[in-house]
């Protein structure tokens, strides 16, 4: 018999899968509720932009034709936005997939990767399933990264540090004056990827601008997406800012036709509607601000977040958790070393009614 495990190789047999969110129809089948609330995966309840789903409907003829593998007119459009040239850009298949091609493309087996942690598992799994191995420095006790402490664990095999800002799970940011601080502590040949993927929630105005620092740090790169506040998390749409040399190795290693066309065309159609764009900051807001207001009213803390999903504080994580789940509404939960918390996705106004409503039936009993 062919042994799968062994010829995988005990790198590969020990990895923990990362477990998404319940779909809302899983759930539904599974406890025969009719309208369950998915608050678990940071999506955009208020869907994709209504531009972005028409121009997915004019595009479906032409859905025999493989994508455009330079992806010309979002990167043409995306490069004004950002005031960078096109050839600054990497498109993927979510950034998920940028995270992947930048360890598949700068990181060897006898290296490592580093981030903080708590903080988003990805980077784990797939330096685990390179051979490679990601050096989890974890954070001070109110969760902010331990910049001295990450600056210290650098040696010559960390080849990237994933400094995700606002962090995934907390929704906490970390300032223009730290970062700086911290680059100045990073080698030249260390690549700090910068994971921005709720950069367009943010509301700190000591957010850093990180593409405007790529000119001085080389060695920086910036990486968002537009699964979050765009709302097209199906089509799986990411990309990375950085040095046009990081990029061409980069493109190197990407599959050719690696971004999907239907994702092209609704993240250019999405670009454009930066009335959509305002609403969904603004609901966040809104939502951010009810969700506190009501935690507050019935004591309960909470991780103040710069994100669209925030960590509650609610004794014992897992049967909150799976209570919620009875009640119809998933949200997540961390595992052990997070086992106080609920993390929950921001919703529309209902849902956040929903949730605290439940919450509070839940915690009552
Ligand atoms: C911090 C962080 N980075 C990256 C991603 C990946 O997003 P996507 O692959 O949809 O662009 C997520 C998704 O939840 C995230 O939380």
């Amino acid at each position: 018999m062919i042994d799968y495990k062994k010829l995988a190789g005990k790198e590969i047999e020990s990895l923990k899968p990362y477990i998404p969110g319940k779909p809302v129809k899983e759930l539904e089948r599974e406890l025969g509720v009719e309208k369950a609330l998915k608050m678990a995966s940071n999506e955009n309840p208020l869907g994709p932009s209504p531009k972005a789903m028409e121009a997915l409907k004019d595009f479906m003829p032409e859905m025999g034709r493989y994508p455009y593998g330079d992806v010309y007119y979002l990167r043409k459009k995306l490069a004004k936005r950002l005031n960078v040239d096109g050839d600054r850009i990497i498109f993927g298949t979510g950034s998920n997939e940028i995270i992947e091609l930048a360890m598949r493309t700068f990181v060897s087996t006898d290296e490592h990767v580093m981030s903080p942690a708590p903080s988003f598992s990805v980077y784990g799994i797939i330096a685990q399933a390179m051979r490679a191995s990601c050096k989890w420095i974890p954070t001070k006790e109110d969760f902010s990264y331990d910049f001295e402490k990450l600056a210290e664990e650098i040696d010559d095999k960390t080849r990237i540090i994933f400094l995700a800002n606002p962090n995934n799970p907390t929704g906490l940011h970390f300032t223009d004056e730290e970062l700086v601080n911290f680059m100045e502590k990073v080698p030249a040949d260390c690549i700090v990827v910068m994971d921005e993927a709720y950069y367009e929630y943010v509301d700190a105005n000591d957010y850093p601008d990180t593409i405007k620092m790529l000119d001085k740090y080389p060695n920086m790169m910036v990486m968002r997406t537009f699964s979050k506040a765009y709302g097209l998390a199906a089509l799986r749409v990411g990309f990375a800012v950085g040095h046009p040399d990081a990029i061409d190795m980069l493109n190197r290693v990407r599959q050719p036709f690696n971004t999907n066309m239907g994702g092209q065309i609704a993240a250019e159609a999405a670009l454009d509607d930066s009335d959509f764009l305002r609403r969904v900051i603004h609901e966040n807001r809104q939502g951010k601000a009810y969700i506190y207001r009501e935690l507050e009213r019935l004591g309960i803390e909470y991780v103040p977040t710069q994100a669209n999903f925030m960590l509650v504080k609610v004794g014992d994580g897992e049967k909150v958790f799976n209570e919620l789940l009875k009640e119809g509404v998933i949200v997540r939960y961390l595992g052990p070393g997070l086992g106080e918390y609920i993390r929950v996705s921001i919703g529309t106004a209902d849902e956040n009614g929903t949730f605290i409503e439940k919450l509070e039936k839940i915690l009552k009993r």
